[in-house]
C-alpha cells in the first residue's frame, strides 16, 4: 500500500513553491516511511528553491523534521512501525575511507531512500538534503531516522534535525569551544542562535553576537550571548577586538557565508584562534586573502558540515538537555503554520522576523 500525501515542491529556480500531491513508495529494505508531525523552514530550504544548491529541481523541500514511523522496510531493526524519530541528512555508512579512518560524520557515502517519491505524473522529486519533510509522509533511509525522547515535542525536537544541530556542532563539535574560550558568532539566525547556545552550555567565557538586525540581538542574548556587536553601527573585526582585551576571539564562527563575514571571521580571530564556516556560500563567490596573514595569524580555518554531528549520538543528547530545561529548543520556534504556507515563510525569514517557522502536519 503506497501513499499519495500533499508535499511543498519547488518546481523551477527562483518560482514560489506550490504544494502538490505526491506519491510515497511503500519501504523497501532498508527504508522507512515517515508520518511527519512538524518540520522547521531553514533558510537551505531558500537556497534550494533558488537553485544555489544544485539545479536538480523539481525539489520536495523540508529537511528538519519530528515525526512517528509508519512503516519499514525488510531488514530493518533499530526502528519499527510507533517510533518517533527525528530526521537526519546524515546516516554513516561504516564502510566508505572516511568511516573507515574513524570519522564518520564526514561520512562520504551517507545512506537515503533507494526508491524514488515521484509527483502524479511520475517524474522523480529530489528531497531537500536527502529528506523532503514538507509533506504528510516521506521515504527515507531507516538509518535517518533516529529515535528520540517522545516527550519532546515536534515542533521544538524537529529543528534539531538541521539547523540546531549544525550550529550547535559548529561551536561545540568543529570549533571544539572549551570553558573559558571566547567566541563570536556572526549571523544570529536559527544557526547562530545555537552556536551560542552550545558555546555557552559549554562554558565559554565571552559570547559575542553580530548581526545586522537588532531584533536578532535580542534573540542572541537569550541563547547565552554576553555582548553583542550591531555590524550596522560598528566594525565587527574592531568590536571583538575590543571586546576580547585587543586579541580577537579563540573561535569565530560565520553562520552567514559571505565573502565580507567569512573575512571578518578571519581577521576577528585570536592568533593561532579557529575560523569555523557553517553558513553555505552562494557557489558563485570567490574570497581573496594575503597568503601572508592566512601563514602568520595560524591557527585553522575548518568548515562545518552538519556541524560535524553523528546524528545517533548527538539527537538523542540534545533531546535530553532540552527535557531537562538546559537547552532552550522551544526559543527557536517563532510560529507554527501549515503547508500552504511555507513561500509566506520564506518572505518572513528573509524579512528577518522570525528564527524559525514550523510547520505542522
Ligand atoms: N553547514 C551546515 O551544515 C548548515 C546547516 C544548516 C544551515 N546552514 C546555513 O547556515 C546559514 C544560516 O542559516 P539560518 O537558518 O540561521 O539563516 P537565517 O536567515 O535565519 O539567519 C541569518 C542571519 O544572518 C544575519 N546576517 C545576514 N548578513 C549578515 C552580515 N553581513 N553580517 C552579520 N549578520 C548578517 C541575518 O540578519 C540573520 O539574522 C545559511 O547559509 C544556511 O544555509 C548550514
Ligand atoms: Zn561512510
Ligand atoms: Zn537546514
Amino acid at each position: 500500500m503506497a501513499y499519495q500525501a500533499r508535499a511543498v515542491v519547488a518546481k523551477e529556480r527562483g518560482a514560489p513553491v506550490s504544494v502538490e500531491t505526491v506519491h510515497v513508495p511503500d519501504p523497501s529494505p532498508g527504508e522507512a516511511v515517515v508520518r511527519i508531525q512538524a518540520c522547521g523552514v531553514c533558510h537551505t530550504d531558500l537556497h534550494y528553491r533558488e537553485g544555489a544548491i544544485t539545479d536538480g529541481f523539481p525539489f520536495l523541500l523540508g529537511h528538519e523534521a519530528a515525526g512517528t514511523v509508519e512503516a519499514v522496510g525488510d531488514g530493518v531493526s533499530d526502528v519499527g512501525p510507533g517510533d518517533y524519530v527525528v530526521l537526519a541528512w546524515r546516516a554513516p555508512c561504516g564502510r566508505c575511507r572516511s568511516c573507515r579512518r574513524g570519522r564518520p560524520w564526514y561520512c562520504f557515502d551517507s545512506a537515503n531512500a533507494a526508491q524514488p517519491m515521484t509527483l502524479a505524473d511520475g517524474t522523480p522529486l529530489a528531497p531537500a538534503l536527502g529528506i523532503g519533510a514538507f509533506t504528510e509522509r516521506t521515504l527515507v533511509a531507516a538509518g535517518q531516522a533516529v529515535k528520540v525522547d517522545p516527550a519532546a515535542r515536534p515542533e521544538a525536537a524537529g529543528l534539531i534535525g538541521c539547523g540546531v544541530m549544525a550550529g550547535f556542532g559548529a561551536a561545540v563539535h568543529t570549533g571544539a569551544v572549551s570553558p573559558g574560550d571566547s567566541v563570536a558568532v556572526i549571523g544570529c539566525g536559527g544557526v547562530g542562535d545555537a552556536a551560542i547556545a552550545g558555546a555557552a552550555l559549554v562554558g565559554a567565557r565571552r559570547v559575542i553576537a553580530v548581526d545586522l538586525d537588532p531584533r536578532k540581538l535580542d534573540d542572541a542574548l537569550r541563547f547565552g550571548a554576553t555582548h553583542t556587536v550591531d555590524a550596522t553601527e560598528a566594525d565587527p573585526v574592531e568590536a571583538i577586538r575590543e571586546l576580547t582585551d585587543g586579541h580577537g576571539a579563540d573561535v569565530v564562527i560565520d553562520a552567514v557565508g559571505l565573502p565580507q563575514t567569512f573575512r571578518q571571521a578571519f581577521y576577528a580571530r585570536d592568533l593561532a584562534g579557529t575560523l569555523v564556516q557553517v553558513g553555505v556560500p552562494d557557489p558563485s563567490v570567490t574570497i581573496e586573502l594575503p597568503l601572508i596573514d592566512l601563514f602568520g595569524r595560524g591557527g585553522a580555518l575548518k568548515s562545518s558540515w552538519y556541524g560535524d554531528c553523528l546524528p545517533s549520538r548527538d539527537f538523542p543528547m540534545l533531546i535530553d538537555l532540552y527535557l531537562q530545561g538546559r537547552f532552550d529548543l522551544d526559543r527557536f520556534v517563532s510560529e507554527t503554520l501549515a503547508l500552504d504556507d511555507v513561500e509566506e515563510a520564506f518572505a518572513k525569514m528573509q524579512r528577518g522576523e522570525v528564527l524559525r517557522s514550523v510547520v505542522v502536519l
